[in-house]
């Protein structure tokens, strides 16, 4: 226990869960203390390090998707622990997301839902925001940028909202994302297709590289997947140039809940992330790592692990089953941010129990 979940998380959880997101995000933008965020929260440990793409990341524990949509709290984020953060979604032109309420709780299943729908500033606003804040220095972490589609552009003109977004945002970030995988964007998921994924990654990949050659470039892939899917998109993903790609996005099944959804009000549609998504994105994860590994070595590339982490066992089955690097989102709701350093502190131990000396040794051992 600490002065989150003692002190803070019985106030937050009072609140709707959208109000609770935005005080901390408020607060963390506009008043992180930032040494004594370290201070609190800051573990470091050189047997969790790791040269990925060339960078360094402290440890393999990072954020995902869609807390900091807009890039407003990374020197914060940075501070509670994680190795990277990955900010966005963020789409060409900005968007107010779906109406609310759009965010729910399922405190029985350590879970959520969400139906946020991209909400966040547009792609110029945010390369200006981070132009101007890391214009002498680098983020104290490493910066993935997430990308996806305007609502208002059709499926068929997709690849040129990416551009825009790719071209305002592409060198400022360390990594960049490509997400087709988010359920709340109406037939977004469709662009996991081949048919769609290909010439979209295709353009991706180059545009990139006129703003910034070479820059790792990743696919973020939903759960929901069928076998045939996943290996398609692993296989696009490979021939178009991607240098890593990530598992999983939320998931639109509701099976095995504890929470009754249809008696909580206004849940609907949206993407359940947490504990409940732990088994299936390992699985999906697995699967990717299995179809990397049987590239020839020059074809391999890195994949991040994310779903339903909440403990240094979760993280360390994802590790086992291929992923490179680990994200958290959900738990940070129900564990506060000293998630990250209990996640780390416990990795070190299972290396030692494990009588391995470094986190990359722990990496698909149960492949
Ligand atoms: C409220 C909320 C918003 C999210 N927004 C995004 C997003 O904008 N882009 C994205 O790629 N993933 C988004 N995600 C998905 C997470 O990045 C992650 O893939 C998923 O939640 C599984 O991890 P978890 O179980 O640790 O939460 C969101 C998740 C939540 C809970």
């Amino acid at each position: 226990m600490d002065a989150y979940t003692t002190l803070l998380k019985p106030l937050l959880f009072r609140l709707d869960p959208e109000v609770a997101h935005n005080l901390l995000m408020g607060s963390l933008h506009h008043a992180a203390p930032l040494r004594l965020l370290r201070g609190l929260y800051g573990y470091t440990h050189p047997a969790l390090a790791q040269r990925v793409w060339g960078q360094d990341f402290v440890s393999p524990i990072g954020l995902a998707a869609g807390l900091d949509k807009n890039g407003v709290a990374i020197d914060a984020l940075a501070a509670c622990g994680f190795s990277h953060v990955e900010i966005g979604t963020v789409t060409g032109q900005g968007q107010p997301g779906n109406p609310k309420p759009r965010l729910f709780r399922l405190i029985e299943d350590r879970a959520v839902i969400n139906r946020m729908g991209f909400n966040n500033h547009g792609a110029a606003v945010v390369a200006a925001r981070l132009a101007q804040r890391y214009a002498a220095c680098r983020p104290a972490c490493v910066l993935g940028i997430n990308l996806g589609k305007s609502k208002v552009v059709d499926l068929g003109a997709a690849l040129s909202d990416y551009e825009v977004s790719v071209r305002a945002l592409g060198a400022l970030a360390d990594y960049v994302v490509v997400n087709v995988s988010s359920p709340n964007t109406p037939g977004l998921r469709d662009l996991q297709g081949e048919a769609h994924l290909r010439p979209l990654l295709a353009g991706v990949r180059a545009t990139l590289d006129t703003v910034a050659a070479g820059k790792p470039l990743l696919l973020k892939i939903a759960p929901d997947l069928s076998d045939e899917g996943i290996d398609a998109a692993v296989e696009v993903a490979l021939e178009t140039g991607c240098n890593g790609l990530i598992a999983t996005n939320t998931t639109i099944t509701r099976t095995g809940l504890r929470t009754q959804v249809l008696r909580v009000d206004g849940i609907g549609a949206g993407g359940l992330s947490g504990a409940p998504l732990r088994a299936r994105s390992t699985a999906v994860l697995a699967r990717v790592a299995r179809r990397v590994l049987a590239q020839p070595a020059a074809r391999r590339v890195p994949v991040i692990g994310v779903g339903g982490v909440d403990s240094a066992d979760a993280a360390w089955e994802k590790l086992s089953h291929g992923a490179t690097l680990v994200q958290v989102y959900s738990a940070l709701v129900y564990h506060g941010p000293g998630l990250v350093g209990r996640i780390n502190r416990g990795l070190v131990r299972l290396l030692e129990k494990n009588g391995m000396k470094s986190i990359s040794e722990a990496i698909g051992r149960s492949l």
